[in-house]
């Protein structure tokens, strides 16, 4: 009987698992923590309750914008250059919220780059003019990437012209902003374990064509370019505790570690922090915060650049779905702002009125996606609440 009992327990704690996650309260950090076999209370934790039990009660009426100013962080969200020029009542709103925005779309290689040999500004422009207008800080992203390349990249960028077609995007780039960009997101997700190249490298097109030096190459030429700009290295999958996200950190945390050996101007290292309402039970904050620190160690800041919670395969009911997102987000920043070298908090968005997660994370049942702090109406949700809450709690940086 004893082999059976061993053997029922797996499947009881999954099922277990299953019913929490069915009722809604399977981010609980604590049930899972009496599931996994975690420490129920880890430090950083603002409280063990479950999503349905919190009150997720905020005092005060103060911004997003302003909590975090209080506590010397800053709050920002992504802005696609197609809303400032439709949605009023949205732009309003966001200069009510934030201190800082990040062009969605419009710094990458697909908006800047028509052909090989032409710069086009225009839609960048247009977002760091209304930052200015607004008084809002601007983050810079991204100037090197293997995704939003355009048509013509893979025809046109060969060895021979590989590292000067670099020098030349980012010098020009980073030039044409120098003094009005806070931070550029100068490399964004070079690191992928799982395609087996050297150093933990992706298998990206400027790892086939220059190996693993382009990294260090973007940095320098940036950092001349725009000296006054804090420099980052960007990536996602940073956040749990599971395998995947560990490799992942101890990849990244050698680049890191590699860069600043080799005396490279980089300043921070940027969480995308994608989060998952169904995997809100794997953040271990304890884990979190030793990564972090030995980031901090290396004398880099952190920032969360693309901060937000899929909500694809969470329970239909709204009431539900929004308690889950708010714990997955409150868990979150309250483990990692524990650390006083995350000093910038960006959600890719503000309202779910306008998310990446509408097209590549829709729901089967053909919802609307609930990812943001605010509502498709700009109204604040219990995501707004948790993040007040996490921001009013942090410790002072
Ligand atoms: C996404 C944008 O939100 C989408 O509008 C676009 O179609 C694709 O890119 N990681 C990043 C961001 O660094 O640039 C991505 O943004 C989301 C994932």
């Amino acid at each position: 009987m004893t082999d059976s009992k061993s053997d029922n327990r797996p499947t009881r704690a999954l099922l277990r698992r299953r019913e929490l996650l069915w009722l809604g309260i399977g981010a609980l950090s604590g049930a899972s923590a009496v599931v996994l076999g975690r420490s129920p209370q880890p430090s950083g934790q603002a409280t063990a309750q479950s999503p349905e039990a919190r009150s997720f009660e905020v005092s005060g009426d103060r911004s997003l914008g302003a909590r975090a100013a209080a506590k010397g962080i800053l709050y920002g969200a992504a802005i696609d250059r197609s809303i400032l020029a439709d949605d009023t009542a949205f732009t309003a709103r966001f200069v009510q919220e934030c201190r800082m925005l990040v062009p969605e779309n419009s710094m990458k290689w697909r908006s800047l780059r028509p052909s090989l040999d032409t710069f086009d500004f225009n839609a960048a422009d247009q977002v760091v003019d209304f930052a200015t207008q607004h008084n809002l800080e601007v983050r810079g992203h991204t100037l090197v990437w293997h995704q939003s390349l355009p048509g013509w990249f893979a025809e046109e960028v060969t060895r021979q012209n590989a590292e000067q077609v670099l020098v030349n995007h980012v010098q020009t780039v980073a030039r044409r902003y120098a003094g009005r960009i806070h931070s550029w997101d100068v490399v964004n997700e070079a690191i992928q374990p799982k395609e087996k190249q050297t150093d933990d490298f992706r298998n990206s097109p400027w790892f086939k064509l220059l190996g693993i030096d382009y990294v260090e190459l973007a940095f320098r030429v940036a950092a001349e370019a725009d000296p006054n700009a804090m420099l980052l290295y960007n990536d996602y999958s940073l956040d749990y505790d599971t395998d995947e996200d560990e490799t992942k950190r101890n990849a990244v945390l050698r680049l890191l570690e590699r860069l600043k050996s080799r005396g490279v101007p980089i300043h921070a290292l940027g969480l995308q922090a994608h989060l998952d309402g169904q995997d809100s039970h794997q953040l271990n904050p304890v884990q979190m915060q030793r990564f972090l620190r030995e980031v901090a160690d290396l004398g880099l800041k952190v920032f969360v650049t693309e901060l937000d919670v899929k909500d694809q395969t969470l329970p239909a009911n709204v009431d539900q779905r929004d308690r889950i997102v708010a714990a997955a987000y409150e868990d979150y920043l309250s483990a990692i702002l524990a650390e006083p070298a995350v000093i910038a908090v960006l959600t890719w968005g503000l309202s779910d009125r306008y998310s990446w997660l509408s097209e590549f994370k829709p729901r089967e049942d053909g919802m609307p996606v609930r990812p943001l702090p605010l509502d498709d109406e700009l109204q604040p949700k219990l995501a707004w609440n948790a993040i007040a809450r996490a921001f009013d709690q942090a410790p002072r940086r």
